[in-house]
């Protein structure tokens, strides 16, 4: 149990474990994931894995002088090498590979240039899957980091907590578009705010837009935000991305795209800017906008407590259905009463 909230601390699904750009061929990275050490590695040929940090042989972190040569891991010990399938092929002897020796990988997706890993409980295989997205015509994930105390179980229910829009991050005319949707481990939102520009918004007060956030949920680390300022024809995708790295903290990753259909669109004021580059201006600039206003919950969720059943008041979101919804992400550790 996470000391926190009370709830099991691993929940069952799809988390990011990193980015497709921080694991080039040939590289070799080590994460904390769910209470686990765990490396992920792409060998030369561009298959990417994650696997157990620690070697089946006697137990070298792979992390620390590991290597990946050509489609194998190496072990830094006494240099046995895995294969994708975590075979071990090879001692370092040039005797036989002990059958036992065989490496535990996770099940791993790249997609989107993120790098999603499925955490099971109780070990099982995938059942469902994140959505991938078109890639064309949009700019290449630009993302932060933030560790941070909390739970993903909270730090996802931030999208249908409408109560808290205007109140922490002084959005104002806030309105639902559409019902909160689900759909097994689905979840859709699709709220509209106005919202100050982001940092010209500060200094130049007043000028504020309308925000159309259309949100999709897939389980509790992944959140997809369609984010839309129809006065400015801007789109943009904004991932939050909560991976428990341990019971107490998880790393939130903030990654943002934009797409620009702006060009030839008379009348509006940016047409003429040169496309690529302003998109990838407005993706920093809209990031800075949101990781902003994701700092001003930090101290909350740092600190709260989970509370359950909570004392629900009109005006607030539709928290029930989503906690309702969220019990199905630990029935394999049989701890669904939440
Ligand atoms: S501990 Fe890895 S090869 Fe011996
Ligand atoms: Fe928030």
């Amino acid at each position: 149990m996470s000391a926190q909230t009370g709830l099991p601390p691993y929940p069952n699904g799809w988390f990011v474990i990193g980015f497709s750009d921080e694991v080039r061929p040939g590289r070799l990275l080590a994460r904390q994931f769910m209470g686990q050490e765990v490396v992920v590695f792409r060998t030369r040929s561009g298959k990417v894995c994650a696997a157990d940090a620690y070697c089946p042989h006697l137990g070298a972190h792979f992390g620390y002088g590991g290597r990946v040569e050509g489609e194998w891991l190496r072990c830094p010990f006494h240099g046995f090498c895995f294969d994708t399938q975590g075979s071990c092929v090879k001692t370092g002897y040039g005797t036989k590979p002990p059958p036992t020796a065989r490496l535990k990988l996770w099940p791993l997706r790249e997609q989107n240039g993120l790098l999603l890993v499925y955490h099971d409980g109780e070990g099982a295989q995938p059942t469902w899957e994140v959505a991938a997205l078109e890639t064309e015509g949009w700019t290449r994930p630009i993302c932060r980091a933030f560790t941070l105390r909390d739970h993903p179980q909270e730090t996802t229910e931030n999208s249908v907590d409408i109560g808290h829009f205007a109140f922490v991050h002084k959005y104002r005319d806030v309105r639902e578009l559409c019902e909160i949707q689900t759909d097994g481990p689905y979840l859709s939102t699709a709220y509209a705010v106005r919202r100050a520009a982001p940092l010209v918004g500060r200094v130049w007060r007043g000028l504020s837009f309308a925000f159309e956030f259309e949100t999709q949920i897939y389980g509790l680390g992944y959140s997809l935000v369609r984010l839309s300022v129809p006065a400015l024809r801007l789109r943009a995708r904004l991932w939050v991305l909560p991976t428990p790295r341990d019971e107490e903290r998880l790393t939130l990753w903030l990654a943002m795209s934009a797409r620009i259909p702006w060009t030839g669109h008379a009348g509006n004021p940016l047409a003429r800017l040169p496309g690529k580059a302003l998109a990838w201006l407005l993706a920093r600039l809209v990031l800075m906008g949101l990781a902003h206003d994701a700092q001003q919950d930090f101290p909350i969720w740092e600190h709260k407590r989970y509370v359950q059943p909570p004392a629900l008041a009109k005006g607030d979101g539709p928290i029930g259905r989503y906690r309702a919804w969220a019990r199905q992400f630990y029935r394999q550790e049989g701890q669904q009463e939440t």
